[in-house]
């Protein structure tokens, strides 16, 4: 735990020196727990980090919308969130320390609390002789904290802006209707910010309380679970499982196919274990390494309150341990049927048979910034016996791709450096530095994530080559201008 601790310092203090965040914010008046500032290579890093999402989800068949941020207090009254979106929170017995009863529980013994009922909270905070952080003595009660950020629209409606992008994704559902042509199944998500009212936000990007999501809905029918034609491509995949049974019996997450999954009834139905399977391939298309991922089922007293069934992805931090990062729910037909209910709106379609059906979703939701956070987290390497600190991310995701160095400004190294970050600028990230030492300017990028160097020396002035460098091995090798960017295709495409 020292050590996490220890490293989660070492990494915020490195993000914030390299321009990947800043905050909390405003950090000139005292700043905010909860609100940061993706810094210029950190905001790179977050596009990049989006462009792999759309990808993903463009081609396999996802629509993207973008819904407004803020919406009146009836859409929240009919998705629940205003009566059931809320945090257990403990207070220190003089009332000025407050905690999320089940985090600190999480933070000090490592057991995972947050399906506790508030009576499971305190007794486990009395059993374990739970404090606070500081040492002060706890009140034992548990007060529920509602997460819904309060606006106000014109003069006097009262509004919030939303704590999730899916509900919203849901409210235009009839207009769906019409550009899929009334054929269900069809799926939509959503990239953008959303907002949770955190009582006492830590643990850096993990806990903002202004983050960036990315959910997709897929809207469907309960009869199409059984058998989705997708999931044959998709069944020999093997994916990290850690059910409910397993984690009771303390036994290890397992390798296991789909296919076999749903042998061994794993996995209720062939739709829901085609989302898990879309979910990890995200992950690991942002390059993280599968050993450091699993898939958790929810205990059954766990799930949120609009959820049927929901496992989460898990990816292992150097700084946090083990980390939700996604969470894949079957939603039934919950807030469509709620939405219909309050809004008087029709939100049915037609079935195979003709039938008018409220539709059922299947969610995949994540954040953008802990995808983000595990990257820097998981990539950062601080090789002490080659005295240099990296950033090992992938190269189809690092904010500057290529860095393009003269060797010395003078007798037109300059120029030609110049000219070459024209070329490769419009097709790359590149960077152009031509300060200081050599082996400065490699250490600078090396910090920076910046997978590949390329050096313009005297020689380029002969025979048109330069010098080509790896950040990960150091490895250098001439190669001729005119072949870069073949070369440079295949090392930064992955
Ligand atoms: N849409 C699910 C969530 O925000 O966690």
């Amino acid at each position: 735990m020292a050590k996490e601790a220890d490293f989660s310092e070492t990494l915020t203090t490195y993000l914030k020196d390299k321009g990947f965040v800043y905050g909390p914010e405003p950090e000139i008046y005292g700043g905010l727990a909860g609100f940061y500032t993706y810094g210029p290579l950190g905001k790179r890093l977050k596009n990049n980090v989006e462009a792999v999402i759309r990808k993903v989800f463009n081609s396999n068949g996802f629509y993207e919308i973008e819904y407004p941020i803020i919406s009146p207090k009836e859409v929240w009254k009919a998705s629940g969130h205003l009566d059931s979106f809320n945090d257990p929170v403990i207070l220190t017995e003089d009332g000025k320390e407050s905690y999320r009863a089940d985090k600190l529980i999480e933070e000090l013994t490592g057991i995972a609390a947050d399906h506790f009922s508030d009576e499971k909270l305190l007794e486990t905070i009395k059993e374990k002789n739970i404090k606070a952080p500081g040492g002060k003595k706890l009140a034992l009660k548990i007060e529920r904290y509602s997460l819904m950020m309060k606006t106000t629209i014109g003069k006097n409606i009262e509004a919030y802006n939303r704590p999730e992008t899916a509900t919203t994704t849901y409210l235009p559902f009839k207009n769906y209707l019409n550009f899929f042509r009334d054929k269900l199944p069809f799926g939509v998500f959503q990239i953008g910010k959303a907002f949770r009212n955190e009582i006492s936000p830590r643990q850096h990007l993990l806990r903002s309380r202004e983050f960036t999501q990315a959910e997709s809905q897929t809207f469907l029918f309960p009869e199409m679970k059984k058998e989705w034609p997708a999931f044959e491509e998709a069944k020999k995949e093997l994916l990290p499982l850690w059910t409910e049974k397993m984690q009771n019996e303390e036994k290890k997450p397992e390798d296991i196919s789909l296919e076999d999954a749903m042998k061994k009834k794993l996995l209720k139905n062939q739709a829901y274990a085609w989302h898990l399977w879309l979910s990890f391939k995200i992950f690991t298309d942002f390059g993280i390494p599968k050993e450091r991922l699993r898939l958790r089922q929810h205990h059954h007293d766990e799930k949120a309150f609009y959820s049927d069934d929901t496992w989460d992805l898990e990816v292992q931090l150097k700084s946090f341990g083990w980390t939700e990062v996604c969470g894949i729910s079957d939603r039934t037909n919950y807030d469509l049927s709620q939405h219909q209910k309050h809004s008087n709106e029709k939100l049915t379609a037609r079935t195979l048979e003709g039938k008018e059906e409220i539709p059922h979703v299947i969610e995949i939701a994540f954040g953008v910034d802990r995808p983000f956070f595990a990257l820097l987290d998981l990539n950062y390497d601080e090789r002490e016996d080659e005295k240099r600190t990296l950033l090992t991310l992938p190269p189809w995701i690092a904010p500057i791709q290529v860095g393009i160095y003269p060797l010395v400004k003078k007798d037109g190294l300059a120029e030609k450096a110049k000219e070459l970050m024209k070329t490769l600028g419009n097709k790359y990230l590149c960077y152009y530095d031509e300060s200081g030492s050599i082996g400065r300017r490699y250490s600078r990028q090396d910090a920076a994530g910046t997978p590949l160097g390329i050096t313009i020396d005297y020689d380029t002035k002969e025979d048109n080559t330069v010098t080509l460098r790896e950040r990960d091995t150091m490895k250098q090798e001439r190669v001729k201008i005119e072949n870069l960017e073949k070369i440079l295709g295949e090392k930064l495409n992955g």
